[in-house]
Order: C-alpha cells, then structure tokens, then sequence
C-alpha cells in the first residue's frame, strides 16, 4: 500500500503543477474564506522556508549549531550522537564560508561547536563538557519589576528624535532575547524620519489617538526562512515578541516609549504599502509595528488584574 502510495505520488508530481500537487499531496480541506489571506500568507511563507538561500543557510546553521550545543553541555556527552545535525552544520558552514555570514559572530560561534563535537568523535576521554562561571544578577527583582510597570505605552510624542546610537542598542537587545532554536530571527526595520514614520503610521489600523509628530516608527519581523515546518507557523510570532519585550524595556532606561501596533487586521494593501516605505524584503514577516518617542506625558496606568 505505501508503495503504491508512493508511486502514485511520483506520476502525480510529474503530472500536475505543484500548487495542485501540493493540494492532493496534503489532502484537500475546505475552510471558510475568512482564513484565505491567512492560509495564503502561511503558504507564501512555507514556500519561501522551502528555497535555497544563504539567508536560509544562516539561521539553520544557528539552528544545527544549537543542537549540537546543547549535547556538547552534557556531562554524559557520549561520541555517536547527533551525526546528521553535525554533517548538516559543517556542510552549511561550507557553504557560507564564501558569502558575508562568515564574518558574523554566529558563524565563528557555530564553528567552534563543529570544531569541540569533531573533538569528542576522536579522543573522547581527553573530552570536558562545556561549562559556564555562576552568576548572580547586578539588579534586583525591585528594580527591574519597577521598569517592568513603567513602561507605558505613550503616544504623544515630543518634537525630538530618537538617536541613531539608541536604535541601534534597543537593536542589539532584542537579539538577546531566546529564540526558538537559536535562529534569531528577528529583522527590525526601522525609521527615524518623523515625516516617514506618519505615513508608515497610516498604514496601522490601531494608529488612532496619536500625537502628529510621530519620531520613529519600527517594524518588528522575523525572516521566515529557518520555519521549514508548518507545525513551526507560530513560532516567528514568539520569537519576535520575546526580543520585543527586551526592546519596550530597554527603550524606558533611554526615556523612551514605545507603543506597540497591531498588524492583525492589516489588509493586502497596506501590507504592500509598509513593506515599499520601509523597504522590507519578502522573507521577512511582520509580526506587528511599533511608534518609539519620548513621551510629551505620560498615560495613565491600566491597572493589571489580580493574579491569585
Ligand atoms: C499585540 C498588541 C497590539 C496592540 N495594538 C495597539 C494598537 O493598534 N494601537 C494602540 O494604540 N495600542 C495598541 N497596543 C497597546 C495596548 O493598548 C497596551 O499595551 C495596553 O492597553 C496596556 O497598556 P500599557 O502598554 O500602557 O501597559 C497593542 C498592544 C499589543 C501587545
């Protein structure tokens, strides 16, 4: 029977066009249109995870990386395990010996963890697991819990702009958030052009009851390259919330606010619209938009529900 199945998929493949190869391959399902634009970007998506690319190369080689990683911690870290994620990483990292990614801190990360697993294949005995120092957090739970309840979401801005050098740090900790197998997906675009941002600002439907000077406006996407799964289609939206939630933080120690919009009920056009004002590339989902800006004043505090 399974041979049969699989016969019959192959003269299938060859016969149809893959949009309707790839509808009797998964078995046909009928939903109500209102999921269509989302079952359409979910396949958009899917279909671009599928393509070879170096920007795919990078984040699954991240992805093998951390695989291996993980086992190289183990005290009982045996040599036999794990051969197919290994022979997977060293040929990604061959592969981009060649293009920019070699020069990026990941790309030296992911080679040392080639370089320790090759060691524990050929002198197991002479093999330490790695270890980390201990560490005890400079700030305590009062103070991180107070920025965790100032931060607001303001949106009436001052007439100032955010700096260059504060993106680019608000940046760097929205990487440091976890990710779902290491990948770091996360792609922020940015502007800090106030004219720019109120027209990126018209594309949200939530973009109400905003001052009219807008300073920045950001973008928060994942690049959609590494999910190759469908079972993995939720996943862009935790990882970029996780690093987003960095960034709002960070922002407050800057005296900066960050108010989060939603992408949710974005229409085709919109979508377009942002993608062109912002330049954002194809593979790069928006999960959802944010206006950043030092607060003329502050909102008043939703006051949160009680937890017991
Ligand atoms: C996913 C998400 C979507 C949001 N969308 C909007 C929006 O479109 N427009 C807006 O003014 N605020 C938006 N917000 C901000 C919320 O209204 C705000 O976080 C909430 O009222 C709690 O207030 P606080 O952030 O000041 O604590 C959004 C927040 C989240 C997390």
């Amino acid at each position: 029977m399974k041979r049969l199945k699989s016969f019959v998929a192959k003269i299938l493949r060859r016969l149809l066009p893959f949009k309707y190869y790839k509808l009797v391959a998964n078995g046909f399902i009928i939903v109500p249109s209102y999921y269509k634009s989302i079952i359409e970007d979910a396949e958009k998506y899917m279909n671009l995870s599928l393509l070879d690319s170096p920007e795919k190369d990078v984040l699954l080689m991240r992805k093998y990386a951390h695989i291996l990683d993980k086992g190289l911690h183990r005290r009982d870290a045996e040599p036999g395990h794990s051969k197919s994620v290994y022979e997977n990483l060293k040929l990604l990292i061959g592969k981009l010996s060649k293009t920019r990614y070699s020069k990026d801190a990941t790309y030296i990360w992911a080679e040392s963890k080639l370089e320790k697993y090759e060691m524990l294949q050929r002198d197991p005995k002479s093999f330490e697991p790695f270890c980390g120092e201990p560490v005890t957090s400079q700030i305590s739970y009062e103070n991180l819990f107070s920025l965790i309840k100032q931060r607001r979401s303001n949106r009436v801005f001052k007439e100032r702009q955010i700096s260059e050098d504060v993106i680019r740090h608000l940046k760097e900790v929205a990487n440091w958030a976890a990710s779902s197998c290491n990948k770091q997906p996360i792609q922020l675009f940015v502007t800090n052009n106030p004219d720019l941002s109120k027209k990126c600002l018209a594309c949200c439907k939530g973009g109400t009851g905003f001052s009219d000077y807008i300073p920045s406006f950001w973008a928060f996407t994942a690049n959609v390259r590494g999910y190759v799964w469908p079972s993995e289609m939720y996943l862009p939206y935790i990882d970029v919330s996780l690093g987003a939630q960095n960034l709002f933080l960070a922002a407050e120690t800057f005296g900066v606010s960050g108010t989060v919009l939603s992408w949710a009920q974005k229409n085709k056009q919109e979508e377009l619209q942002l993608k062109s004002l912002l330049s954002i590339p194809d593979d790069c989902t928006i999960v959802f938009c944010a206006v950043l800006g030092y607060p003329l004043y502050r909102y008043l505090t939703p006051i949160r529900k009680n937890v017991e």
